[in-house]
């Protein structure tokens, strides 16, 4: 089901706008998540690990800047993590980072379309999504890829800024990314304001997870941290 915002966000606009924010995407994401977004994606990974306790082969799909490949390296000492991303501008920053943390020999980052993954079929024995599904133009197709990648029995970890249910924290959330993106986005102001509308023409998490059990996965964990941040954990279901 493709949404409302991704219909008119072709793959070579996503990349321009992408690759005009991806100086400042890290400072940004801090400044909007007050930090949070640090914290979000180490504890998402510590429920992965309760449910998956040694992954060898853990894909990062929308890696981006690499802060969740990062992460779950980290976590993982014995597993490999390949991060893949629509936008060589954020992969050169990630790959920067990846050397920084002295993770070059496990962390592999690499171009490549979430809806036409060129991995393998149960090649993966995870899959991390943060902050990536709502980019992609067809959220089902990039569901069947990871069903098609992951192992049986392997775990989906997503974290994401569905639409909220309350209007109201809707609005604030809204606002509050207008406020930031005054304050810190300079000349890409513009760009962070499709980041915005895409959380308003995202699906909610419910939607998500009845997709998800359409593709094959069963939620079996969900969890909300505050302000805004959905982390559901799937499991890729033995019999597709
Ligand atoms: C909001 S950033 C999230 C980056 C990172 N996962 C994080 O936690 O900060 C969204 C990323 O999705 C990537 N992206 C958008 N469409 C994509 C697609 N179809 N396939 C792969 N990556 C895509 C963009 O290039 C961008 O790096």
């Amino acid at each position: 089901m493709p949404s409302p915002v991704d219909i008119q966000t072709s793959a070579p606009e996503m990349r321009g706008l992408f690759t005009r924010v991806s100086g400042g995407y890290d400072r940004l994401n801090r400044a909007m998540s007050l930090g949070l977004d640090v914290l979000w994606r180490r504890r998402a990974l510590v429920r992965l690990a309760r449910v998956a306790s040694s992954p060898r082969c853990i894909l990062d799909l929308a890696t981006g800047t690499a802060d969740f490949a990062i992460a779950a390296a980290r976590l993982f000492p014995s597993a490999c993590v390949k991060g893949v991303d629509l936008t060589p501008a954020m992969l050169e920053i990630g790959r920067h980072k990846v050397s920084y943390a002295g993770l070059d020999g496990r962390i592999e980052l690499e171009e490549g379309d979430a809806c036409v993954l060129g991995c393998g079929n149960a090649s993966a024995d995870a899959a991390l999504c943060a902050f990536g599904f709502r980019n992609f133009p067809d959220r089902a197709a990039a569901l069947r890829e990871v069903a098609r990648v992951l192992a049986p029995g392997g775990h989906l970890l997503v974290l994401e800024l569905f639409r909220p249910r309350s209007r109201c924290l809707g609005a604030l959330t809204s606002l509050w990314m207008k406020c930031v993106a005054f304050l810190f986005a300079g000349g890409v102001r513009g760009d962070y304001g499709y980041l915005r509308t895409s959380i308003e023409g995202m699906c909610s998490a419910d939607e998500f997870v009845r997709m998800a059990a359409e593709t094959g996965f069963s939620c079996c964990e969900r969890f909300f941290y505050l302000p805004a941040c959905s982390c559901l954990l799937f499991r890729k279901n033995m019999i597709q």
